[in-house]
């Protein structure tokens, strides 16, 4: 009997490539996402070329209440990735208060409620892993991405938390924190990217969706409790870390005041 595996983010960028890679793989697909036009071609486009069963649900992560309902569901799954993650280059004065609201309802307090839930499910089934895609942004202050990198370190250590307690109900649960670096994918606004593209920040460290995607897959086998996609982001995050925090705060923001 085919897996059956819940992708949330699945329309676009990592959550999307990742879609296609599991529907080749042969898993059940349940994609979340909050478009019904991009959900329905998604759907048809999988059901025709992998001949895979592939049922949406359309929730706005940003609005509690639709997070609430969605999972009011009783679905049951062997694998949650956590793809779906908004952010935004700016900071605290450009940025409006709304705009670090979403981040902080799609990023923390939906991805918690999603997480908690799943876990309980899981755990409950005595089976099951959860993917939760985190970013290196999550390991040291990101100035002009403040509120981002901010919240994908409260994903991270959420997820590294959670996977510890889960172990205490079941030895067949596990939680896993996967971190990409740079991807290239549709997550910055086109006047950001643009920006990044002019100075070659970004762009000239990205990874192929395809690459991330493959990276997660690989993933989701593995026995470790965090996982960095990428040499070249497993090094740099070592390179990092080895200087004093402070320079290490300079640096990171030097790079990406480029693309404010
Ligand atoms: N790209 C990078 O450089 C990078 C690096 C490290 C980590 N990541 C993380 O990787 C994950 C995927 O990002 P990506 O690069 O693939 O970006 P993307 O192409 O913008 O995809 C983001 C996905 O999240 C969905 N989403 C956004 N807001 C939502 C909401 N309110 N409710 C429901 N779904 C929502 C989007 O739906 P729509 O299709 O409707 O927009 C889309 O499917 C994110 O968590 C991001 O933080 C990205």
């Amino acid at each position: 009997m085919s897996k059956k595996v819940l992708i949330t983010g699945a329309t676009s960028g990592i959550g999307r490539s990742l879609t296609y890679r599991l529907a080749e793989d042969g898993y059940d697909l349940y994609v979340v996402g909050r478009s019904n036009e991009k959900l329905a071609e998604l759907k048809t486009d999988i059901e025709q070329r992998f001949k895979q069963r592939c049922v949406c649900y359309c929730v706005d992560l940003n609005k509690s209440e639709e997070v609430k309902s969605f999972l009011v569901n009783e679905l049951q799954v062997d694998i949650l990735i956590h793809c779906a993650g908004i952010g935004k280059v700016g900071d605290f004065n450009i940025l409006s208060i709304e705009e670090e609201e979403e981040i902080l309802q799609v990023n923390v307090q939906a991805s918690m409620l999603l997480l908690k839930t799943f876990a309980q499910r899981f755990v409950a089934q005595d089976y099951g892993v959860i993917a939760v895609i985190c970013s290196t942004a999550a390991f040291y202050p990101h100035p002009f991405m403040n509120t981002y990198a901010s919240s994908k370190a409260f994903l991270y250590h959420y997820s590294l938390g959670l996977g510890e307690e889960v172990r205490k109900y079941s030895k067949q649960v596990k939680v896993i924190a996967v971190s990409p670096g740079p991807t290239s994918t549709a997550f910055f606004e086109p006047k950001t990217k643009e920006k990044m593209v002019r100075s070659q920040t970004e762009t000239h460290f990205e990874m192929s969706a395809e690459q991330v995607g493959k990276g997660i897959a690989n993933a989701l086998f593995s026995n470790r409790s965090a996982v960095t996609i990428g040499r070249r982001n497993q090094l740099m995050t070592v390179v990092l870390r080895c200087l004093p925090l402070k320079l290490r705060i300079k640096v990171v923001g030097k790079y990406i005041a480029k693309g404010v």
